[in-house]
């Protein structure tokens, strides 16, 4: 018995192989490194105390998918392979739904010819758009979404939800993360973005560094406590976990089901910038920049259901997503690449 964990060398997946194995869940991965690197592997076995099975396969690919399951003994799919760029989808849509859409089609497929029937999902807190007020609960409206890429995550939880009405023996849990930031508290594995980040974290990590000038705000007029915009950030290691309970769901349920995954706290721009030189002793230069298009004020999660059913809530606070992003960036300045 084995869980199959897709883009298992990113970010989340990296952190996530590691709490299974802790768990006693043996897991399988896959991943076509198109936006991860070997050395996350190598060291994501290191950490995991084992040699964890390994194919660079792409989801798109069925003939390589059923390779893995006539070899292994996969009894449910931790679903992470996707690109999730939103200013990129907004260039290449056909690109983010060949991936993400197709490739999430092509996976369920091959699992249904064998019979595997249990995926757990990466969604986001993107699919509940522009409308709904914080905090966020599963039950609000979806697909008010305001770009590909989020559309993408609405889409395949459709898709999801019907291929579950169509067949009982389904069991699909659609997790909405909000925003992950930290990383592995050994320092050795963490967020590696290609190019200039477009995340808050990663940007003021590489600030921190000296490779970036100056972290640029993105509009200090918003209805918020001090204007810039507020997240729900939450430590990877704890969404990492938030994916043990999940599959243990999976395992023993049928049907799709929502769940949040965040910590129900809300911290702005500044906030997270003064947190972050708390933590690291190093000043953060930055300016007020115009709004970002398609930003909101305020997004932020009521966790409640996934401590009701799934017993899961988050432990880590922001001083320590703070402390532990910046023990992966400093002590590995260019990331993966030595
Ligand atoms: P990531 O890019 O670090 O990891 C995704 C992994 O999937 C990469 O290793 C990539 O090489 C692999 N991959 C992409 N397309 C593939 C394909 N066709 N076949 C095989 N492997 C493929 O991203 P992440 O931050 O770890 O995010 C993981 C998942 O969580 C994604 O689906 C993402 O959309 C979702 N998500 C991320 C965030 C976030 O802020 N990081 C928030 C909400 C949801
Ligand atoms: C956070 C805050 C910015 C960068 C995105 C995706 C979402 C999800 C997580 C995958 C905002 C501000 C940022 C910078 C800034 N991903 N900011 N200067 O936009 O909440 O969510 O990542 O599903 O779908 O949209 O995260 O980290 O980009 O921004 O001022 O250089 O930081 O305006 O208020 P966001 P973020």
């Amino acid at each position: 018995m084995a869980i199959l964990i897709t883009g298992g060398c990113g970010y989340i997946g990296s952190h996530t192989v590691i709490e299974m194995v802790k768990a006693g869940y043996d897991v399988v991965i896959l991943d076509n490194f198109y936006n991860s690197k070997p050395e996350a592997l190598r060291r994501t076995r290191e950490l995991a105390g084992r040699d964890v099975p390994f194919y660079e396969c792409d989801i798109r690919d069925a003939e390589g998918l059923r390779r893995i399951f006539r070899e292994q003994s996969i009894d449910a799919v931790i679903h992470f392979a996707g690109l999730k760029a939103v200013g990129e989808s907004v260039q290449k849509p056909l690109a983010y739904y060949d991936n993400n859409v197709g490739g999430t089609v092509v996976l369920c497929q091959v699992m249904a010819e064998f019979g595997c029937k249990r995926m757990v999902f990466s969604s986001s807190a993107t699919v509940y758009g522009m409308n709904n007020p914080s905090p966020l609960k599963e039950d609000m409206p979806t697909g008010a979404v305001t770009n590909p890429y989020g559309r993408t995550k609405y889409i395949i939880e459709e898709i999801l939800k019907d291929v579950c009405v169509s067949d009982k023996d389904w069991s699909v849990v659609l997790l909405r993360y909000f925003n992950p930031i930290g990383a592995h508290e050994s320092g050795r594995i963490g967020e590696d973005p290609n190019g200039i980040p477009n995340n808050l974290m990663p940007y003021i990590t590489q600030v921190a560094i000296g490779k970036l000038p100056r972290l640029s705000v993105y509009g200090d007029d918003y209805d918020t406590h001090d204007g810039t915009g507020v997240r729900d950030y939450i430590h990877v290691v704890d969404l990492a976990a938030g994916h043990v309970k999940a599959v243990d769901y999976a395992l023993g349920h049928s049907g799709a089901e929502v769940f949040n995954l965040g910590t129900g706290n809300g911290y702005s721009v500044l906030d997270l910038v003064h947190a972050f030189e708390k933590a690291s002793g190093v000043a953060i230069p930055y300016a007020i920049a115009p709004r970002r298009a398609g930003d909101i004020a305020t997004c932020y999660s009521d966790p409640s259901k996934a401590e009701r059913v799934l017993g899961w809530k988050a432990a880590r606070g922001v001083d320590e997503m703070c402390r532990d992003s910046w023990r992966w960036q400093s002590g590995n300045p260019r990331g993966y690449d030595q």
